[in-house]
């Protein structure tokens, strides 16, 4: 299939280039470069072979996304451009609802124009909220506490009038847990401006010594060990995720979500005793106050995906922290290291 890939710079967009690629697929990428670089498209031409067509534009710019799509006949559109800082969100709400919604809207009006209706959504597992129980199944409600939860949950609400307008479109928006990791060739991997929010790639500076300790945000929680329990994916399973998705679009007519992630938890301490196993690294920390808006336990009921989309996750967390070790040492400074 002929895929337009929006935020294909971007840690998932990169590793989901990959896969498509070596699925047999032809990619097109449309990037604002905001939260990556072009270094990122060099390199997945590196690791696949293939030429990788780049365009630098805004997916929320109506006239960017309809020139786009009028280069060729695509087939489907995997939408991964987006802002995703939870608590950069909730200080710039405005900032998250203009871009991560227009370019929705901007995108599914060109994908209109041009006949193409086919699309697979990046969501996120944010929109389940504080679930009440685990493991979270896709039909367990929905209630968001930040701004970038909401442009995800909205964005879902959009996708489903529109699919249920049109019977003509078919939409899967796949939620992802907690993406970990890196590509095995330690050429793409995650590259976060400044000082990550995220756990995982934290912990990666920490062990490379580029930052001093983690700050293990709160050891009182009601879970095994007392820190945060989430499901962490590794990056390259949730890319052949929406392989699966897009390969599955033909049958499923209308709005379909889908969980991506592993269906087991991993707490903060597993997480750190797992990486320095990986890296042969210390990693020291130090138990502070919860973070404002954590969840205690947040894991996925994956079977759904499996189910109709034959997607199951196969990479452990062990594995992904050695793929992570192997881009922290092979990129010390990032794609800035050329
Ligand atoms: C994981 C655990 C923290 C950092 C977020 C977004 C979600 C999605 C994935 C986009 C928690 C603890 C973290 C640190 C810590 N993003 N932690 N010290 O919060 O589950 O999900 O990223 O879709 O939308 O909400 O991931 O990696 O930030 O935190 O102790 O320096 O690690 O308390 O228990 P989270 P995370």
């Amino acid at each position: 299939m002929n895929v337009l890939l929006t935020g294909g710079t971007g840690y998932i967009g990169s590793h989901t280039a990959v896969a498509l690629i070596e699925a047999g697929h032809e990619v097109v990428l449309l990037d604002n470069l905001g939260g990556s670089q072009s270094e990122a498209v060099r390199r997945v031409e590196r690791v696949t072979g293939r030429t990788v067509p780049l365009h630098v534009g805004d997916c929320a710019d109506p006239a960017t996304v309809d020139r786009v799509l009028g280069e060729r006949a695509f087939d489907a559109v995997v939408h991964c451009a987006g802002l995703k800082a939870v608590g950069e969100s909730t200080e710039q709400p405005l900032r998250y609802y203009r871009n991560n919604l227009d370019a929705v809207l901007a995108l599914c009006e060109a994908m209109g124009a041009h006949g193409v209706r086919r699309l697979v959504f990046s969501s996120s597992a944010t929109v389940y909220g504080d679930p009440e129980t685990v493991p979270i199944t896709e039909d367990m409600p929905l209630s968001v506490t930040n701004p970038y939860g909401a442009t995800k949950l909205f964005a879902e609400r959009i996708l489903a009038d529109l699919a249920a307008a049109d019977p003509a479109w078919h939409v899967i928006s796949l939620r992802y847990f907690n993406p970990i990791g890196a590509h095995p060739s330690g050429l793409i991997g995650e590259d976060p401006d400044g000082e990550p929010n995220n756990l995982f790639p934290y912990i990666t500076q920490v062990a490379a010594g580029r930052r001093a300790k983690l700050r293990v945000f709160g050891a009182d929680y009601p879970t095994p060990d007392g820190t945060g329990v989430r499901d962490y994916l590794h990056v390259v399973d949730l890319a052949q995720g929406h392989v699966a998705a897009i390969e599955h679009l033909a049958d499923e007519p209308g709005h379909r979500v889908y969980n991506l992630g592993t269906g087991e938890g991993t707490s903060v301490l597993q997480s750190i005793r797992a990486f320095e196993a990986a890296s042969g690294r210390p990693v020291p920390y130090e138990v502070v106050d919860r973070r404002p808006g954590d969840v205690a336990t947040c894991y996925a009921d994956p079977s759904a995906a499996q189910r109709d989309l034959g997607w199951k996750a196969t990479r452990s967390v062990a594995e992904a922290c050695v793929d992570a070790w192997r881009w922290q040492s092979a990129n010390p400074h990032g794609l800035g290291s050329g």
